[in-house]
């Protein structure tokens, strides 16, 4: 299991992961989601854990068993997801992003079941908070990594949204290749430029992903 790393390139660190989609509740049996089965953001605690970390995984709703060794603490909403982040964040050296975080949530949530009519229904939505944003523009920030699903200009969309966020590195994939699927292919945005990892099976890129992390890392507390 371990051996794809040694040495363990993050021995001695701890990491926090977000993973899977945030549903905002329309009333009890009705959500709003951003689409994730969540299996990148497992494959990056995997790889995370393997290569040495003591990993947290903050996760939506998955079908999804945790990681073996990693400790998984499973959230519903956005702002869920903020509080368990929040909670956990203080305490870690590096956080990867890789949640599919809903941006907004209905205004109301009703209690009962809206019973459905022939008219439109509009729902007022309420911007969720960034949770990735606002941790990395701490001044105590962990190390930050995002994750970004584009559908189009991966590079320039990517480039802008890293900047906007302040991250040393953001990991872009296209949505039409990697939502459900077993293998992606990513894009890494950091200082240095941009780099693909060619199109493989999420844990090998989680892999690869994990081994460029730790050199970032090192370079930069060294
Ligand atoms: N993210 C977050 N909190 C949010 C929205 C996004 O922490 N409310 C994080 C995601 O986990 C991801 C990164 O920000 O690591 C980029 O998310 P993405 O949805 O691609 O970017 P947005 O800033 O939400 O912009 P948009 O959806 O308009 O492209
Ligand atoms: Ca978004």
């Amino acid at each position: 299991l371990s051996a794809h790393f040694q040495p363990k390139l993050l021995a001695g660190l701890r990491v926090l992961v977000s993973a899977g989609p945030t549903l905002e509740m329309i009333d009890p049996v009705r959500a709003l989601t951003n689409i994730s089965s969540g299996k990148m953001g497992y494959a990056v605690a995997r790889a995370a854990h393997e290569a040495g970390a003591a990993v947290t995984l903050v996760s939506g709703a998955t079908c999804l068993d945790a990681p073996l060794g990693v400790t998984r603490l499973s959230v519903t909403s956005a702002e869920d997801m903020a509080q368990a982040v929040e909670s956990v964040v203080g305490d870690v050296d590096i956080f990867i992003s890789v949640a599919a975080v809903a941006d907004y949530r209905p205004a109301t949530r009703a209690t009962q079941k809206i019973k459905k009519s022939e008219h439109t229904l509009t729902l007022d939505l309420i911007p969720n908070k960034d949770i990735l944003q606002k941790i990395a523009d701490r001044a105590d920030a962990p190390f930050c990594v995002g994750f970004a699903a584009e559908t189009d200009n991966l590079l320039e969309h990517g480039e802008a949204k890293r900047q906007r966020k302040h991250l040393p590195l953001l990991v872009v994939n296209r949505a039409q290749d990697a939502l459900g699927s077993d293998d992606n292919e990513l894009l890494l945005l950091d200082d240095a430029g941009n780099h693909w990892l060619p199109r493989a099976g999420k844990l090998v890129l989680a892999r690869q992903l994990i081994a460029h992390i730790a050199r970032l890392y090192l370079q930069k507390t060294r």
